[in-house]
């Protein structure tokens, strides 16, 4: 297989970060400490230019294939961005069965479908430095979830979920399924943005009186859609935005196009949003928001190739229910 010595190059570029990787004590891990000095900046800027050269190089005649340059990041060593902005961490999602498949409606799918079109999901946020991505992909999938309902589209308090969700670790990273957990067992109210603006940070957590009006969830599902990429599809469809988990290692560097190549499977670090899916071109992929801002990737998205599993979209689905 054709990726095999490219993941080899990869696990290398990252070998000294991955000690902070599935279960490892977050205080463990690589933190950027201190300012740094031009020279360590221009040194990361040099092994990126080396970095896009290699990645643009591999399959250049492919169809909207993904490329790659410089952006805001370009100025990290891939020890420096990992540890910073991929900070999800994964639990076992349950393999997603015929069982649960009635609860999936029986839809014919079209050929496109994105739920930004429908004006329920709100604008690309920017995580800055705070390792919250998880919290990010949670709190935009309720938001979407209540707007589906027909409530009005609003930006939720993701402040909230970093300071307040007591099995996670704040900026420092946590879990998608935790956060869901916490909301679903607590009935917390998720309030306006407004209300516990982002931070950045993590922080003290804020409680509300009771009688504060916000946003809980009534549950939600988690599911492993590997090899099932048209059954999630059709849960996209059916629930709303999706959480996903994926290995976005190689997303240092993504400018646009498809993502097809340089991601692996089982490496998972970073949750975003699945938003809608295109099949109407040669190479169908999933819509992609992230975190990062918009002027990261396309907008603030991403586009992956359905079918693969690329970079694991698909080994770690939520959606929730409100
Ligand atoms: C789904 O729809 C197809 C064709 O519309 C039908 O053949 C199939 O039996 C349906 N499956 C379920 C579970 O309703
Ligand atoms: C969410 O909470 C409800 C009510 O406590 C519970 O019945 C349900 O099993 C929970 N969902 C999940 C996925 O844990
Ligand atoms: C690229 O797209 C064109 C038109 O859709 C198609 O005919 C061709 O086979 C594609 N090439 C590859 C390498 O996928």
């Amino acid at each position: 297989m054709e990726l095999r010595p490219l993941c080899r190059l990869w696990l290398l570029y990252c070998w000294c970060c991955c000690g902070g990787g599935r279960g490892a004590d977050p205080a463990d891990t690589f933190t950027p400490t201190g300012p740094r000095s031009r020279e360590q900046q221009a040194a990361a800027f040099r092994e990126s230019l080396n970095r896009h050269r290699y990645l643009n190089s591999f399959f250049p005649s492919e169809n909207s294939t993904a490329i790659y340059g410089i952006n805001q990041f370009s100025y990290l060593f891939p020890a420096e961005f990992k540890a910073t902005y991929l900070r999800s961490k994964t639990s076992r999602f349950p393999k997603y069965s015929a069982a649960v498949q009635m609860s999936i409606s029986n839809v014919s799918l079209p050929l496109r479908f994105d739920w930004r079109d429908k004006q329920v999901v709100t604008q690309v946020r920017n995580q800055q430095t705070c390792g919250g991505c998880w919290a990010f992909s949670v709190v935009g999938v309720v938001e979407s979830a209540y707007a589906i309902k027909g409530k009005p589209l609003e930006d939720l308090s993701v402040q909230q979920v970093i300071d307040c969700s007591y099995n996670n670790y704040g900026c420092n990273g946590g879990s998608t399924l935790n956060a869901l957990n916490w909301l679903n067992k607590t009935q917390v109210k998720l309030v306006r943005d407004s209300e516990y603006p982002f931070k950045a940070q993590s922080g003290l957590c804020h409680y509300f009186s009771d009688t504060q009006s916000g946003f809980s969830i009534k549950g939600y599902s988690a599911h492993d859609f590997s090899d099932q990429e048209d059954e999630m599809a059709k849960a996209l469809f059916t629930f709303g935005p999706l959480v996903g988990i994926v290995d976005a290692v190689s997303w240092q560097d993504y400018l646009g196009g498809i993502i097809q190549h340089h991601c692996s499977s089982g490496e998972a670090n970073h949750a975003v949003i699945i938003t809608g899916f295109d099949k109407t071109g040669s190479t169908p992929y999933w819509i992609v928001r992230n975190s990062w801002g918009s002027s990261w990737g396309v907008d603030g998205y991403a586009y992956v190739k359905m079918g693969g599993n690329i970079c694991g979209i698909a080994d770690f689905v939520s959606a929730v229910f409100v």
